[in-house]
């Protein structure tokens, strides 16, 4: 089995790359590859075959090509990008808030590189062999769920993602019969996204990334092809959209 962490630098992302080098050296894991606009850090073992990228689409499909070109097919993949607050810009709470530059930037990262991304992993995507492409989503997404109001371009941006990802998910259906996609929330986590938001959040919803990232495992693990194009809770349950 062929696993891959995209977005590996990150809160969640370090969190479950730890534990695939964990299920690695258990012998669950054939190889394991990561992607990450950051360099390889030093503790990671010379068993994790890390690709550092730019964060442009280009960089990633670069990856993916050196990938292809030693016919590696992979069967475990999760990308953790996403993007809440980055220098000036945060979640908008209103509507005068709201800039077309900071919109433009939600949707490039957070739904547009995600399924451009799918895109390029398509050619390593085992065709008669069980696969799941899992990219992390929020619950904030959901349309009809959506009772709160603000963060406009965050929900949006992951609402689209939603929608883009069940597309593909008809779509893969038809060549990649043992192939799903899925797009999970991992519950609100301590790590850089989160840390301007964590004050209003009682300490019992706060989860640590180690958690946070075997509650996304074990969602997967239970996740079969004809749930693909699912959108789902860290527990395991639908969310609706
Ligand atoms: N933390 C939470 O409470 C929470 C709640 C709901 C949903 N989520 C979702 O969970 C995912 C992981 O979040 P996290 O909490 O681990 O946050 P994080 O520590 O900020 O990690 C997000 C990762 O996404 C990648 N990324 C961010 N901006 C990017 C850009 N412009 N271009 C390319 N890659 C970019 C980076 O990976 P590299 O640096 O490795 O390239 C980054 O480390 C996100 O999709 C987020 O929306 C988080």
């Amino acid at each position: 089995m062929h696993a891959l962490i995209i977005g590996a630098a990150g809160g969640i992302g370090r969190a479950l790359l730890d534990q695939q080098i964990a299920a690695q050296a258990q012998g669950h894991i054939d190889q394991l590859f990561a992607v990450s606009r950051q360099p390889k850090p030093s503790d990671i073992p010379a068993a994790v075959e890390w690709f550092q990228v730019d964060g442009t689409l280009q960089g990633y499909q670069q990856a993916f090509r050196d990938l292809e070109s030693r016919d590696i097919k992979l069967h475990h993949i999760i990308s953790t990008i996403g993007w809440l607050h980055q220098g000036e810009w945060g979640p908008e709470r209103r509507i005068e808030a709201l800039n077309e530059a900071q919109l433009a930037e939600y949707f490039a990262v957070n739904a547009s590189l995600p399924i451009l991304i799918l895109q390029a992993l398509k050619p390593l995507l085992p065709k008669n062999e069980l696969a799941v492409v899992a990219q992390l989503g929020a619950k904030v997404a959901s349309i009809s769920d959506n009772h709160l109001g603000g963060w406009y371009g965050y929900r949006a941006s992951k609402a689209a993602l939603n929608m883009l990802f069940k597309t593909a998910a008809i779509e893969f259906k038809r060549t990649h019969k043992q192939l799903c996609l899925a797009v999970i929330h991992p519950g609100t986590t301590d790590t850089e996204l989160s840390k301007p938001f964590q004050q209003r959040i009682a300490d019992d919803s706060l989860f640590t990334p180690e958690l946070s990232a075997q509650r996304i495992l074990a969602v997967i693990a239970n996740l079969s092809p004809e749930q693909s194009g699912g959108f789902w809770f860290w527990d395991g349950k639908a969310l609706p959209y």
